[in-house]
């Protein structure tokens, strides 16, 4: 018998796929990622045995997704067009290395994922599973099976006595980690409409959010944020905290009508405090410690990593590439940042750092003054001669 591995999530979608790949001749295995998406994951083992699955692994994978996707993409100050910060997309190919490496475990000569043929997760999945081992087959049950809607398959699931929560109304598509979580479909396809608050699952909303700020030290190392309000912390514990506290302050909200892959636009909204937090202070400190040529390529460089984050290319030439580049950016990323988070809003307040290379004495108006300013009408001459006419 052929045997597969389906990523599994404990949802509708993925439930009905292991029934359905068992009617297609698989034997199924199921994969389940911890990436801390806070669920009861003893509860969805048993819901994929009760479902057909022969074997199920479940692993938590939060420690390798912030050092090795999370981290990087903080220090490449990675943003999709402005106001994703990539959670879902980050999550991905991680998830797709382990479903070739229990692939190789189990010898299975196939994997397979429940997400459908309009968005980016297919390809982020399949083209990670392709550059890793391209031999594996890749099924993709939402693609081909003939179910055409939601009370279909809860109709299949019912008939099949495969456990699923019909009771919870789902009125949105979710997808959750430690880096934050996505949220579409329902009333979000409605772009005229503002995001009902039933719709946030981290964050107050910032109207109700607290009415006194809250200050806040964060300090980096090499990039890499270590310590808040100068006690060091694991960067899970770190992060944890800061998604904590900045969703009771409304910080860490978007709402994008964004450009998928496959040429698609659609809105979403997400929630992402912890990265908010993190992605200001460390944007903060590079004002301070990069000099302006390095600081504007960089620019540039974000950009990139955030279109391959976002178009499934992690596991690309050019990413090891850029990462390469980040890394000798980020080496003298280190100090600290005050932030003030009030009401929806995260600014710095100070900054600090034994590499800044702003120079008080040179940008002063006070009497404390050493730039030379008789030196500028001649760099303006200089700098101004090619174009005068
Ligand atoms: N638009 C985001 C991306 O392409 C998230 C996709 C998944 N969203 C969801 N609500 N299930 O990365």
């Amino acid at each position: 018998m052929k045997k597969i591995v389906l990523a599994y999530s404990g949802g509708l979608d993925t439930s009905c796929a292991i029934k359905w790949l068992g009617d297609q001749g698989y034997e199924v295995v199921c994969f389940i990622a911890d990436l801390g998406q806070k669920e009861d994951f003893d509860a969805i083992e048993e819901r994929a045995k009760a479902a057909g699955a022969v074997k199920v692994y479940t692993k938590d994978l939060q420690e390798e997704f912030i050092e090795y996707f999370i981290i990087p993409s903080l220090k490449a100050s990675a943003v999709y067009e402005g106001g994703y910060f990539l959670a879902t997309a980050l999550g991905r190919p991680l998830i797709a290395k382990y479903l070739v490496e229990i692939a190789h475990k189990e010898k299975a000569s196939a994997v397979a994922h429940g997400c459908t043929g309009k968005g980016n997760d297919q390809v982020r999945l399949e083209v990670t599973t392709a550059i890793l081992d391209s031999k594996l087959e890749i099924v993709a049950p939402l693609r081909q099976w003939e179910f055409k809607s939601r009370d279909e398959e809860i109709e299949y699931a019912l008939a099949h006595n495969i456990p699923i929560d019909v009771t919870k109304k789902k009125p949105y598509s979710i997808d959750r980690n430690i880096w934050g979580v996505s949220i579409e479909a329902g009333v979000l396809e409605d772009l005229e409409r503002e995001p009902p608050e039933d719709a946030y699952l981290m964050t107050k909303s910032p109207t109700h959010a607290t009415t006194y700020p809250k200050y806040l030290e964060v300090y980096f190392e090499k990039g890499i944020p270590k310590k808040i309000d100068g006690r060091a912390y694991k960067l899970r514990t770190l992060i944890e905290q800061l998604n904590e506290l900045g969703g009771l302050y409304g910080i860490g909200r978007s709402d994008l009508v964004e450009n998928r892959l496959v040429g698609i636009k659609s809105r979403e909204i997400y929630e992402a405090p912890a990265a908010v937090i993190l992605h200001t202070a460390h944007r903060e400190l590079e004002s301070l410690v990069l000099d302006r040529e390095l600081a504007h390529f960089k620019q540039g460089i974000s950009l990139k990593y955030a279109e391959l984050i976002y178009n499934g290319l992690w596991y690309s030439p050019l990413k090891s590439a850029l990462d390469a580049f980040i890394n000798i950016t980020q080496k003298r990323v280190t100090g600290t940042i005050k932030l003030k988070l009030f009401k929806g809003s995260c600014v710095a307040v100070s900054r600090q750092s034994a590499y800044s290379l702003y120079k008080k004495e040179l940008s002063t108006y006070g009497k404390e003054d050493e730039f030379d300013q008789r030196l500028a009408q001649g760099f303006i001459k200089i700098w101004g001669m090619p174009y005068q006419r």
